[in-house]
């Protein structure tokens, strides 16, 4: 897209913003022409080396990062002003807090549509739409142009999780129980899963549904098998929490609880009739010993033994 391009975008979105920001400068609305629109509508690019003269810091800061690199510089000469608009304005009055071309004080989806301008396809092709666009989020609200934190991806925090859990609270929680997926290890990534930049499927997982994201790693369990358990077909999450438990592997609950949930009503059933049944109460039912149901119906994710329709070994 060019600037050209960008500024047909942005009129056509209609955003109001875009006028108020031009009026508040005293400035007029977006002419089109060549200039981004995005601030001061009658700018001109004065180029980076003039940006420089007084912002040196910024120009070092980028240059370590890919924005600063040859590749950069390829789709784009305009250095500083890709990003920050035309600067004439700017630069012939300083210190007038109405005319910094700061991309922080846009709309989110004006800020968002900066960095668009290039990174609008692979990873962030559904970001439009994505829960987090939705929630006013902005490409500025996970990464930094100037001072990345993170080795990879200009993120704002050192590590990608970190991230993620200035929001997510809740899935920090579940990191830290006993069964978990090793992301605070370090050995996968919520990125693994996930995609912050919006996906196809639900949930914004990487995969086109949870049991082919589940598959992607845990292949053994995509069967086919002899004997299917149904519940594994349908839904991983039926059992299982993607992200901590305090059971074993990370189970939403316990056996024999978790089978009882459905088979209430067994040739053999699971429920407790009266205190006896307990393990103290002298004829421990063997459907709560040790591994409870698993003993016997070890094969849960499904069984090719030719002779065993009821999930055994
Ligand atoms: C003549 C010196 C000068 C030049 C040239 C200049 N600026 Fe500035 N700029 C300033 C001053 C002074 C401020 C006021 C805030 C400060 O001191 O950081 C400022 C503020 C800013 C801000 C807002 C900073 C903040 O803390 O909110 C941005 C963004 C900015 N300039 C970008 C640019 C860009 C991009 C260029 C090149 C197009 C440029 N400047 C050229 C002097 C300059
Ligand atoms: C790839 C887009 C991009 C480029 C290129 C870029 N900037 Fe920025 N700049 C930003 C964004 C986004 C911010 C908001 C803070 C952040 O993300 O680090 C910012 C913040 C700033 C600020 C401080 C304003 C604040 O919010 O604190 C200054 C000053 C600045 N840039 C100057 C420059 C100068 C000078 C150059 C060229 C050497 C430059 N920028 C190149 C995107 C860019
Ligand atoms: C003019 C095109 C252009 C614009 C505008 C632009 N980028 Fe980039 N971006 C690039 C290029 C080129 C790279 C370098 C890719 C590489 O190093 O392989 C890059 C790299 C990145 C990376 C990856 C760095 C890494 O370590 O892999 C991130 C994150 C990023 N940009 C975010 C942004 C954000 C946020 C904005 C808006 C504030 C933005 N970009 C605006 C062209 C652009
Ligand atoms: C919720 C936080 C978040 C938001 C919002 C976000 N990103 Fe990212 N971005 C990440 C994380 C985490 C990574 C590294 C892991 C990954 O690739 O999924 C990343 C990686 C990237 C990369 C490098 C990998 C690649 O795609 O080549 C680019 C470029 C990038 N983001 C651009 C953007 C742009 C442009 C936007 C706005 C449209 C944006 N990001 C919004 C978190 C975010
Ligand atoms: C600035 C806050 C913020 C950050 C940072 C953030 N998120 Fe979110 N995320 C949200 C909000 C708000 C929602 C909307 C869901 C809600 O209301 O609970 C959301 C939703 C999600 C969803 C559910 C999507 C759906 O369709 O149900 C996933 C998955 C997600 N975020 C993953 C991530 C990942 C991975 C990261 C780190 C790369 C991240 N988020 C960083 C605020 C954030
Ligand atoms: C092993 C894969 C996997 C990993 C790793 C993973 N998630 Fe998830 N996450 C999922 C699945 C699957 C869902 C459920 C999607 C659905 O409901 O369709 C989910 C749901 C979510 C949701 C929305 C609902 C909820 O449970 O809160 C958020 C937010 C979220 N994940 C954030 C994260 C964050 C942050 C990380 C990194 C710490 C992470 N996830 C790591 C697979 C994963
Ligand atoms: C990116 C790869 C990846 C994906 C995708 C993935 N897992 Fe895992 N999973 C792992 C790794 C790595 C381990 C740890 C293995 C180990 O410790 O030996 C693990 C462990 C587990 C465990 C055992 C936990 C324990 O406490 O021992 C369960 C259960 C599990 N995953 C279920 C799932 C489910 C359900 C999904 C789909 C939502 C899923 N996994 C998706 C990589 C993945
Ligand atoms: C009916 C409930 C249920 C469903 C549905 C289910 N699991 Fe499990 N899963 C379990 C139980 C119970 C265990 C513990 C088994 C054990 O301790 O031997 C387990 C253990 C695991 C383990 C760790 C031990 C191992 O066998 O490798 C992984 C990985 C796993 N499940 C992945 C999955 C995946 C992937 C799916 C979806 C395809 C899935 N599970 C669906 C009940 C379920
Ligand atoms: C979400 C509901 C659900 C959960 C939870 C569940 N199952 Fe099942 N299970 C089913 C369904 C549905 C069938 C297929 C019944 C049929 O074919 O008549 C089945 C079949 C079975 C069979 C084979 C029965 C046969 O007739 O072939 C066994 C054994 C079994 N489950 C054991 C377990 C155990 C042990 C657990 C706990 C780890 C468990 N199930 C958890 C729904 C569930
Ligand atoms: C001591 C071994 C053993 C234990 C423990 C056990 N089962 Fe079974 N189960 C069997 C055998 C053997 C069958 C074969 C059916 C038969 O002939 O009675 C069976 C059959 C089943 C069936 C299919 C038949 C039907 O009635 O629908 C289900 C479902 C089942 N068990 C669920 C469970 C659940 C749930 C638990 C835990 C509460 C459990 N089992 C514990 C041995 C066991």
């Amino acid at each position: 897209m060019t600037w050209k391009q960008l500024t047909a975008y942005l009129v056509g979105c209609g955003c109001c913003c875009l006028l108020l920001l031009a009026s508040a400068s005293g400035n007029p609305p977006p002419d089109g022409e060549g200039s981004p629109a995005i601030f001061a509508g009658n700018a001109e690019y004065v180029g980076s080396e003039t940006c420089a003269t007084c912002h040196d810091d910024y120009e070092a800061h980028l240059a370590v990062t890919g924005h600063g690199q040859n590749n950069f510089r390829n789709l784009s000469d305009r250095g500083c002003e890709t990003c920050h608009g035309p600067g004439s304005v700017h630069m012939d009055d300083p210190d007038n807090a109405a005319n910094w071309p700061r991309v922080d004080r846009l709309e989110p989806d004006l800020q968002s549509a900066v960095c668009r301008t290039c990174h609008d396809g692979a990873k962030q092709f559904f970001w439009e739409g994505s829960m987090h666009q939705a929630r006013g989020m902005s490409c500025i609200t996970c990464h930094s142009v100037h001072s990345p934190k993170s080795d990879t991806d200009q993120l704002q925090t050192a590590q990608p999780m970190e991230q993620c859990f200035t929001c997510h609270k809740d899935v920090r929680a579940e990191t830290w129980k006993t069964s978990h997926h090793p992301v605070r290890e370090g050995l996968i990534t919520c990125g693994d899963c996930h995609n912050p930049h919006g996906s196809a499927a639900e949930g914004m997982i990487t995969a086109v549904s949870v049991n082919e994201q589940c598959y992607s790693c845990h292949g053994e369990k995509r069967g086919p098998f002899i004997w299917e358990h149904p519940p594994v077909r349908e839904n991983c999450l039926t059992c299982h929490s993607p992200h901590g438990s305090n059971h074993l592997k990370l189970q939403r609950t316990s056996v024999p609880f978790i089978c009882q949930q459905c088979h209430a009503n067994t040739r053999h059933p699971g429920t407790l009739y009266d205190a006896s049944s307990l393990a103290d109460g002298g004829r421990a039912s063997n459907r709560e010993f040790n591994r409870a149901c698993l003993d016997c119906h070890a094969s849960i994710h499904g069984s090719n033994h030719p002779s065993s329709p009821y999930l055994g070994h």
